[in-house]
């Protein structure tokens, strides 16, 4: 199957059946000239791609896409993006439990997880690739846990028909096409990151409690005092002194909640 259709605003998208990942998809789609933007979403994956070289277990039933597009961001404002699709994620999963009556807590996680009720629902990986030096293919991919999730993982885990019984993949792809497109917008005008900061912080999990973040190499204790302008975690370490993190694992400290780290999404 491969569905290719045409937005009415000049964003395509199109829908396969069985891919490795979305994310190599895209990214071998630009190497042959595509330029986007063009989401590719495929009904499973078989080597879908998780943060930190970790696999993202990909069975159908959930949405796996990946946006590529081609844009003149510069690097230094590229983990700008993976917070503005944080949020769009968190506003279509939103969307989709309107008619919820117990909804639970729905919150983003830096760097840009989305939990439902503490547990996470979706994932962000973005990628970048330069094809020239004034061309930088970006490409964002995001798995959202409708029907199923995984049972071993890092963080504990949730999916949107414990919740929403009724959810359909088709309908949650659709709602985070168009609050992407929304969210990229407010974050391409306007006010830019400033804005898509402050919102990100009223949804935040854990800003002002004791974190561990895990890094490949070790942990860092202290507390989640604040967000940078360019999306740094600033932790707020025992001795006083702050600490700016740039990728990590984020765990709430003390709360029982959030797991220890043991697998692999
Ligand atoms: C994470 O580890 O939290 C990020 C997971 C990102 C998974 C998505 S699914 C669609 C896209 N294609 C991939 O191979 N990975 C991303």
């Amino acid at each position: 199957m491969t569905e290719e259709l045409a937005g009415t605003d000049g964003w395509r998208s199109v829908t396969l059946e069985d891919v490795d990942s979305t994310n190599a998809d895209a990214l071998r789609r630009a190497q042959n000239g595509e330029k986007g933007p063009l989401w590719i979403r495929a009904l499973c994956q078989s080597q879908g791609r998780g943060r930190q070289g970790r696999e993202w277990v990909s069975e159908p039933g959930n949405v796996y896409a990946s946006l590529l597009l081609t844009e003149p961001v510069e690097p230094g404002r590229l983990t700008q993006l993976s917070f503005v699709t944080a949020l769009a994620v968190h506003d279509a999963v939103s969307s989709c439990l309107a008619t919820v009556a117990e909804r639970p807590e729905l919150t983003v996680k830096w760097p840009n997880d989305v939990l439902l009720g503490g547990a996470k629902i979706s994932g962000i990986l973005l990628e970048s690739s330069s094809l020239a030096p004034d061309c930088n293919v970006l490409v964002v991919g995001i798995g959202i846990n409708v029907r199923h999730h995984p049972q071993t993982t890092l963080y504990p885990t949730t999916h949107l028909r414990d919740h929403c019984p009724k959810a359909d993949v088709t309908a949650v792809f659709e709602a985070l096409v168009e609050a992407f497109k929304a969210r990229y917008e407010q974050w391409r005008g306007g006010k830019g990151f400033a804005e898509i900061r402050e919102v990100w912080l009223e949804r935040a999990h854990g800003v002002g409690q004791a974190v561990r973040i895990t890094l490949p190499d070790r942990t860092l204790d202290g507390v989640f005092e604040a967000l940078g302008d360019d999306g740094a975690l600033i932790l707020r370490m025992s001795d006083g002194t702050q600490y700016p993190i740039h990728a990590g694992d984020l765990f709430l400290q003390n709360t029982g909640r959030d797991a220890t780290p043991q697998g692999d999404e």
